[in-house]
């Protein structure tokens, strides 16, 4: 599975340039499984789940319409007000545990009042060279450019490349070239961002009955549990039966889930309570409940996403099934290399209690309101605290922790 060891964002809103993790060899800590960030309100948490949305709706659907989202309105409103240069997106990632990084990076800027992409490139280090710069193997300036094909960069002798005219400025690259199977590292690009799963989980869609029919993954809003849960138990049945046991041992009060076929064919999830004898489902089931249900279902989809990003998980949860949530999350966090990883903006420092501080990061603005993140780990008076026994949460709370950490 891939795995992203770092990114940098510059100009998207008020992330006027912004690093997380390892951008390049050498250059910082990779990303662990479990990303957690907190801050005030408007320091850029929900902004920087946002620039992860953009990159997938660029490659899905071209610049300007990922741009002319409705939450999102336009290039105007993304550039980072007060600044001229593009929107730029860099990437440093791994397409397996034993492959050799991979840096990607796109930008966007509006030359003529029509958002196109104005630059874009791969680069990875040769084969058996295990230092140095990298080189690239994609190379695009307007549209037009040159792409390596098979495992080759631009520094292997005798490699050779061919030119690249795209006729639609308005789409990346890797969108055209990521269908054709003489680039294998642009398809397996093409098919990581297009898999990245941001989630806005709405209980009322939840609720609805879709008709039946097993579908391999959820949707954004959770609008197709029920056909989710079909598909797990018509392709893993062992394994979904473990699921949902394990799913009702966590959530509480609830002591079996299962689902059936409505006459007219829609898909009904069955919920037995504790103390009723009649089922309920899911129309009935609380908010929470439902959150939860989710949450438990992604962790243990049979082929997860590769990355997946939640946003303050903690609305509408009781602080003890938020726990759970947290150790459950902290457990996927901590179980080896090759797993989802997660993304998560938060408020709650019961969510952050069960965290390390490798996995939390502090977004704050600047003078100048431009956002300046910083890693819980990187402060040496945090670390001593936490050794202390002082979890991380508490520190963050008691407000002790920023001062600290600003100091
Ligand atoms: N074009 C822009 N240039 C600079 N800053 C911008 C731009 N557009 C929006 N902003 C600022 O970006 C900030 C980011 O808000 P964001 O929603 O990411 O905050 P948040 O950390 O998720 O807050 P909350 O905790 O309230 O959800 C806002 O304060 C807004 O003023
Ligand atoms: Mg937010």
């Amino acid at each position: 599975m891939p795995r992203l060891l770092g990114l940098r964002v510059q100009n998207y809103k008020s992330l006027v340039d912004v690093s997380l993790g390892q951008i390049g060899y050498g250059q910082g800590t990779p990303l662990p499984s479990l990303s957690c960030f907190i801050g005030p309100n408007g320091s850029g948490k929900s902004t920087l789940l946002d620039a992860f949305g953009f990159m997938a709706d660029c490659l899905r659907e071209g610049v300007e319409a990922a741009c002319d989202k409705p939450q999102r309105g336009g290039f105007s409103k993304l550039r980072s007000q007060g600044r001229t240069d593009p929107i730029r997106f860099q990437l440093y990632y791994r397409e397996s545990p034993v492959s050799r990084p991979i840096t990607y990076s796109f930008a966007v800027d509006e030359p003529a009042g029509t958002p196109v992409v104005v630059e874009e490139s791969l680069l990875q280090r040769r084969k058996g060279k295990k230092h140095g710069r990298p080189y690239p193997f994609l190379r695009l300036v307007r549209g037009e450019g040159r792409v390596w094909a098979g495992a080759a960069t631009e520094d292997e002798e005798g490699a050779t490349s061919l030119e690249v005219r795209l006729d639609d400025f308005g789409r990346l690259g890797i969108t055209t070239l990521g269908n054709l199977k003489e680039h294998p590292r642009i398809v397996g690009l093409r098919a990581y961002i297009e898999s990245w799963y941001l989630s806005y989980f709405l209980p009322d869609a939840a609720r609805s009955l879709p008709q039946a029919g097993a579908q391999k993954h959820l949707n954004r809003t959770g609008e197709n549990l029920g056909n989710v849960v079909q598909y797990l138990e018509r392709t893993h049945p062992d394994r979904f039966r473990r699921v949902l046991d394990r799913i009702a041992r966590k959530i509480p009060g609830i002591q079996t889930i299962s689902h059936e076929k409505s006459q007219d064919g829609r898909l009904l999830l069955r919920f037995n309570e504790r103390g009723y004898e009649d089922p309920f489902y899911q129309q009935s089931m609380s908010d929470g409940t439902l959150k939860m249900f989710m949450y438990l279902l992604l962790l243990e989809d049979p082929e997860p996403f590769p990355l997946i990003g939640i946003e303050e998980p903690e609305n509408g949860l009781y602080h003890k099934l938020l726990e759970e949530l947290a150790r459950e999350l902290k457990q996927h966090g901590e179980e080896g290399q090759d797993r989802t990883q997660l993304f998560i903006t938060t408020h709650s420092p019961y969510f952050v209690d069960a965290l390390k501080p490798e996995q939390v990061w502090l977004m704050e603005k600047d003078q100048e309101g431009s956002t300046q993140i910083r890693r819980t780990a990187d402060s040496q008076i945090v670390r001593a605290m936490i050794e202390e026994g002082i979890p991380l949460g508490s520190l963050w709370y008691s407000n002790h922790f920023e001062e600290r950490f600003s100091g």
